[in-house]
């Protein structure tokens, strides 16, 4: 089994579920920023996770992006495509998929929806329900316990799709 997890992350606490993901799979996984997962790299793998914050309710597009404060403490990680614009030029392929965000608790609304929908569309059928990740705030931190749930996902996934 060749996984990638791809994330976006503006502060962080989204990367940090996806490395944990990543080391629950098992070694043969990689935690990449959407800038790192090119697409000659993601082209063979045979599970794709997926990961993003909500935001507006939903997957952040570049409207929201351009609406981000950049005062705050810890500054935003601007720098890197939005999952959005690298799940619409994620080549077709034929492995599987999951998807999970990170919230704030009372949030309703999905990125994950969205994701599973466009890795479907693009040939990686969902192996499991998506999974949501909680926050405390805007910038984090995650909620205590949140890497090690990210971390059983994983291993749970890659029993699954493995
Ligand atoms: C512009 C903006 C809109 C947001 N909207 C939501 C929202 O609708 N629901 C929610 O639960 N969290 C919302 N958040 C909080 C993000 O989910 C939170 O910043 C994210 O989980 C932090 O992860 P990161 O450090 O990986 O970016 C929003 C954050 C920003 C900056």
């Amino acid at each position: 089994m060749k996984a990638v997890v791809v994330y976006e992350s503006i502060w962080g606490n989204t990367a940090a579920v996806a490395r944990a993901i990543a080391e629950g799979i098992g070694p043969e996984a990689r935690a990449l920023s959407t800038a790192e997962a090119t697409p000659d790299v993601v082209a063979d793998a045979t599970l794709i996770v997926a990961g993003a914050p909500i935001q507006g309710f939903s997957l952040p597009n570049d409207r929201m992006r351009a609406g981000i404060r950049t005062d705050t403490v810890p500054a935003p990680d601007l720098s890197t495509p939005t999952l959005r614009s690298w799940l619409e030029h994620l080549p077709a392929g034929n492995g599987r998929s999951a998807a999970f965000d990170t919230k704030i608790r009372w949030s309703p609304g999905s990125a994950a929806s969205v994701i599973d929908r466009e890795l479907a569309r693009a040939g990686y059928a969902p192996a499991v329900k998506a999974e949501h990740f909680i926050v405390a705030g805007q910038t984090g931190p995650l909620k205590d316990g949140e890497l090690e749930r990210a971390r059983q996902w994983g291993t749970t996934l890659a029993a699954i799709a493995g």
